[in-house]
């Protein structure tokens, strides 16, 4: 077997398989926000947004509006009636008391859609992946290491491409190291991270590649 004979060429061979995957599972995809749309996060419909206090559609955070440093946050995104369907949607984090508009923290585990790079930034946005009917979707969000500021949503919601929601907002989040006591919110479980996870396989690939070929 090749990985037997030449362990370099085998590692360099399996690194970019990798890296044609992730590219694939990025441009690929026959739906969702193209990178594009990440600036002014509206669709290209040629068509105006809807007014935004009028969105049947809301992004919720269920654990509140407090949360402990370096915690993760679900988020749902709300069909508000149940009956409304959007078929995209865009969502981005960004810093409320930052106004370049860059978003902040990363996503994951959208439980319909998919996670791309908005800004340059990896895994800083969520789209749909498909444009079938939705009523709620999920996904999980976390902040950038030891972000103790206030975190905003901002969601742009389509139900079909003459009507959409452009950057409807979630209540804002705050970082903190402890919960204020008023609060009844139980702190927020965090989850083991798959983004980095993958980022140690890299490493551990490229290490590998690295010594296979000092050690030819
Ligand atoms: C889009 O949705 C609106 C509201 O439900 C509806 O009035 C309109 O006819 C729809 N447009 C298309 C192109 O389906």
């Amino acid at each position: 077997m090749l990985c037997n004979k030449n362990m370099y060429t085998c590692a360099v061979v399996l690194a970019f398989l990798l890296a044609s995957v992730s590219i694939d599972r990025i441009d690929g995809a026959p739906d969702g926000a193209p990178l594009g749309a990440c600036a002014t996060m509206t669709p290209g419909h040629g068509v105006d947004p809807q007014l935004i206090n009028s969105s049947p559609f809301k992004t919720e955070i269920p654990s509140g509006e407090y949360a402990i440093m370096d915690n993760t946050l679900n988020l749902e995104l709300r069909s508000k009636n149940d009956v409304t369907t959007y078929k995209g949607f865009l969502v981005m984090a960004f810093d409320k008391n930052d106004a370049t508009n860059t978003p902040i923290g990363t996503f994951k585990l959208p439980s319909d859609g998919k996670v791309i790079d908005c800004s340059g930034i990896v895994g800083s946005a969520a789209t749909h992946k498909f444009n079938n009917e939705k009523k709620l979707t999920t996904v999980q969000w976390t902040p950038p290491k030891n972000f103790m500021g206030t975190a905003i949503f901002r969601t742009t919601y389509v139900h079909n491409v003459t009507t959409f929601w452009v950057k409807t907002e979630s209540i804002a989040v705050t970082y903190v190291m402890e919960l204020p006591t008023s609060s009844t919110q139980a702190p927020v479980a965090t989850t083991p991270s798959s983004a980095s996870q993958l980022s140690k396989t890299w490493i551990s690939l490229i290490t590998f590649s690295l010594m296979a070929y000092l050690m030819r």
